[in-house]
Parts: C-alpha cells; structure tokens; sequence
C-alpha cells in the first residue's frame, strides 16, 4: 500500500512508542500530525516533518480540528504508567478511557487503538491469548478495557478500528526519568550510570517484553489492512496480543543486564505497588495467522541496543 497521500494523525507522537510510529510513518511518505499535550511526551521528539498540535485529547474542539480530513487515526496518548493512573483516577478516566471513546466515535476513518495486556489482570491460563477472561485489576487496565471492548463489539456499519493489546514495550527513546516510567528504561539508566536499582517486590514476576520495532510492525500492518479493506479487514472489530511468549522474571532481567554490562548491578528490594500484576505472558498467535508478522528481537539483544547507545 501506498502511505504517500496518506493523512495521518498520531495521538501521543512525542512519547516513547508515537515517535518511534510517526518516524516510521514520514519514511513510508505520509502526512503525519502529531496530537500531544507533552505531559509525559517531548515535544523535541516530534520530527520537524511532522505537524504538531499541542493540546489534549479530552478537549472536544482540539480533538475535532486534529480529526478533520484524515485517513487514519493511530490512537496512542494516554496516561500510560500504571501507578500515575492509581493516583490520580479521574485524569486518567477522562483521558484514557472518555477520550479514547470520544476519538472512535468522531473519526471518520480506520482508528488503531493502543490496548493492553493490562485488561487480562492476573492470568488464569499462561500463556494469554485473546480469549482469556479480561479482568484489569487497577484503574489503568479497567480504564483501557472499556476502550478495548467497544472496538471488539463494532460490526460491519461501524468505522474501521482495531485494538492492539501491547504488552511490556521496550527500546530506545523510552524516558527513564520519571518513577513512573518502564522498568526495562529504569534499570538500563541505572546500570550505565552505576546507580542502585529498586526491584518492586520480590523480583519473581514476569513480563513479556515486546521490543518497540516489532510493534510498530504491527502497527503498521494493522492500519494499512483496515485502510485497504475497512471494515472486510480481519483486523476490524478485532484485538490482538503484541507480545513474544518469552516471559522473564525481573530478577532474570537484572541478570542479562549484569551479564552486558559485566558488573553486578547494586539492588534495593521495596513493597509491592498498588494495581500491579504479578505475571504476564502473551500469545501472539492470532496476530501471526492473520499478519504477516513475527516477533523479531530477542530482549537481549534489544537491552545491549540500549546499553550500547546509552551516553
Ligand atoms: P508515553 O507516555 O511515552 O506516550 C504517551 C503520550 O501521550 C505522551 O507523549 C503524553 O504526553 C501523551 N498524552 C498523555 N495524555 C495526553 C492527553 N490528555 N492529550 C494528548 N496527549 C497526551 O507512553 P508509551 O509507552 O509511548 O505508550 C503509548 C500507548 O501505548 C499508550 O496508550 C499506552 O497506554 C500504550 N501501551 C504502552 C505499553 C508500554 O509498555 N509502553 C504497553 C501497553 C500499552
Ligand atoms: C507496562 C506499561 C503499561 C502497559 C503494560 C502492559 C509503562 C510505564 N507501563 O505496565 O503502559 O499497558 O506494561 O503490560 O510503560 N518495577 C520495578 N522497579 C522499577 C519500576 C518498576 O521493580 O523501578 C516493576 C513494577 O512494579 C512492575 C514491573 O516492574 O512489577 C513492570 O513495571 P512497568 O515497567 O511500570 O510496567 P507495567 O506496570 O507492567
């Protein structure tokens, strides 16, 4: 498929895993508008090819000026860290569940919706495909599942839209500076800059660590079927796991980080935090039979990608 003629907006384009998408999408040639109200993002991530609107999804005008004339929304922004969301629930009610909703209802266009592996709560069979039960334990997961499954329930006359649960996101441009950001961004920051770590708990539970190359890959496969078919895409009306099947434990990530850097890492042990889920571990088989896509990075070779470009 052609992106060249393409209008695109990208809610959430001066975070982490939208500016990865939004430099994918300008190399593939379309016209890319970022929508960012830089709380968590950098608007120095959004690349000078790319239009940006400074604003918040949870304004109605902001959001319909952003929506005029495009072909696809690549709906990303939210309030992404699970502990924020427990501390502050109705900010993130109103922008990652009342927004979201408010975005797939005003779009006249395929809208590829950034879910979570946070709506399946603590598994009851490992690995989880997307028939496991969704029951979100913290405000985070329940806020997304909302979102999730409206998508799951359009049917043939609704606009296109599909929702990709991502699981663990890893790579570079992750921020690590926050106590709210991703542990895989934490730890490398620490490790290179010989500062102690905090594992939150015992270090036993797992996540499937995705890196973000291989879910822009699903992204963009995900858009381009649904603006190539609408809604006869076997992506419509649709979830799908991002994920690899390889779950690790925290304590096993510490240990490939150890091993790249070649130095024990200094570890501090604290509480266990409010919303979090002990395991996590993803099937992505159904995004495979219906997309030509596959997991690509293993999680060492994307932690030494980090370690290496760390400064
Ligand atoms: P991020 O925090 O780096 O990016 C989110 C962006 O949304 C930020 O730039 C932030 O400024 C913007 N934003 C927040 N509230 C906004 C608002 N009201 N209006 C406009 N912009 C707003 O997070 P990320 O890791 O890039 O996550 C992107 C999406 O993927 C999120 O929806 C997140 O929930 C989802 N997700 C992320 C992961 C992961 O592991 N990183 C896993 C599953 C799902
Ligand atoms: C992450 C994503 C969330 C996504 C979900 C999907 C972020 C910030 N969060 O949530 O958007 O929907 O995956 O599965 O990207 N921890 C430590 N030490 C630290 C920081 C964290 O031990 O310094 C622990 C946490 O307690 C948790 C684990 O590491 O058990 C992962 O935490 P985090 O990276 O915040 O991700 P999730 O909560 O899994």
């Amino acid at each position: 498929m052609d992106w060249q003629s393409k209008r695109v907006l990208v809610t959430g384009g001066a975070g982490f895993i939208g500016s990865h998408l939004s430099a994918k999408l300008l190399e593939l040639g379309a016209d890319v508008t970022v929508l960012d109200d830089s709380q968590a993002g950098d608007s120095a991530k959004v690349l000078s090819g790319a239009n940006f609107i400074e604003g918040c999804i949870a304004d109605s005008a902001t959001r319909s000026s952003a929506l005029e004339g495009v072909d696809a929304v690549f709906h990303l922004a939210a309030i992404a860290s699970v502990p924020l969301c427990e501390e502050e629930p109705e900010r993130s009610d109103m922008v990652n569940r009342q927004a979201s909703l408010d975005i797939l209802l005003e779009a006249n266009c395929p809208v590829i919706f950034a879910s979570s592996a946070a709506i399946y709560g603590e598994p009851v069979t490992i690995p989880i495909n997307e028939n496991h039960p969704l029951a979100p334990v913290g405000h985070y997961g329940k806020q997304k599942v909302v979102v999730d499954e409206a998508i799951c329930s359009l049917d043939e006359s609704s606009n296109p839209a599909t929702a990709l649960r991502f699981f663990n996101v890893f790579g570079r441009g992750q921020d690590p500076s926050s106590q709210y950001s991703g542990v895989l961004s934490i730890f490398i920051d620490r490790a290179t800059s010989n500062r102690p770590i905090t594992i939150i708990g015992d270090g036993e539970q797992t996540r499937d660590f995705i890196h973000v190359s291989d879910v822009i890959a699903a992204l963009i496969i995900c858009g381009q079927s649904l603006l190539e078919q609408g809604t006869a895409s076997p992506a419509h009306g649709e979830s799908f796991n991002v994920c690899t099947g390889q779950p690790v434990t925290l304590n096993q990530v510490v240990k490939v980080i150890e091993d790249c850097i070649e130095h024990k890492l200094d570890i501090v042990y604290d509480e266990a935090r409010e919303g979090d889920i002990k395991h996590s571990s993803g099937d992505s088989t159904k995004l495979q039979q219906n997309f030509d896509w596959s997991p690509n990075f293993t999680l060492s070779e994307g932690i030494s990608d980090l370690i290496s470009h760390s400064n």
